[in-house]
């Protein structure tokens, strides 16, 4: 049996164990606590996280309707140039590529005595301004596989300013 001694001594350690612990709680909390550390980082980590890594890799353009607006019809013209090889604006008059004659708004692949790839309507139906905005950034990604030969025009206005100058090119 123990003595009165040795159990207030085991009561004793069993209480200096238990404010240890208690402390030790109490100070940690006060080192690692949201309130110290977690709110200032805590913006901060998200803004990294879901801002620039993704951002970057998407790329976000402003949209086709919105630069329609600004669409400078002349540029358009002059850009046109670039497809001007292949294409023309008349009516049956198909060259390298099939003519574009109201092209916007236009089937895809509709030119009945043109020999398509059919890479075109496996992405697309219409010759919608978004569509042909897809395209002509890179015609290889958008349709992979398509005949049309041609890099694409990165700048998203000039994109804009040409299909633009196609929706002319109509009755
Ligand atoms: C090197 C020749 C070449 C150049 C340059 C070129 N294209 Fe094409 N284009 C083609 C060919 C070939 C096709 C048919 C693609 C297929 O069937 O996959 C085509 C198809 C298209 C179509 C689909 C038409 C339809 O009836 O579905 C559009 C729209 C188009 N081109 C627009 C343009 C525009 C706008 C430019 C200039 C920025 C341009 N292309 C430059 C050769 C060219």
């Amino acid at each position: 049996m123990f003595d009165t001694m040795t159990l207030t001594k085991i009561a004793g350690a069993f209480c200096m164990a238990l404010l240890v612990l208690v402390l030790g709680g109490w100070i940690a909390d006060k080192i690692y606590s949201p309130a110290h550390h977690g709110e200032d980082h805590g913006i901060a980590w998200i803004e990294i996280d879901a801002g620039p890594v993704e951002g970057a890799a998407i790329q976000e353009e402003p949209a086709i309707e919105e630069l329609l607006l600004l669409a400078d019809l002349s540029k358009g013209q002059k850009t046109f140039k670039k497809c001007g090889a292949c294409h023309k604006l008349k009516t049956g008059a198909n060259g390298v590529g099939p003519h574009l004659y109201g092209v916007v708004g236009r089937a895809v692949g509709s030119i009945a005595d043109f020999s398509y790839s059919g890479s075109l309507v496996a992405v697309a139906k219409i010759w919608s301004p978004e569509n042909l905005n897809g395209f002509l950034k890179k015609p290889s990604k958008y349709a992979p596989g398509t005949k049309m030969s041609f890099n694409g025009i990165s700048k998203p206005q000039d994109r804009a300013n040409l299909i633009a100058y196609l929706t002319t090119i109509s009755e």
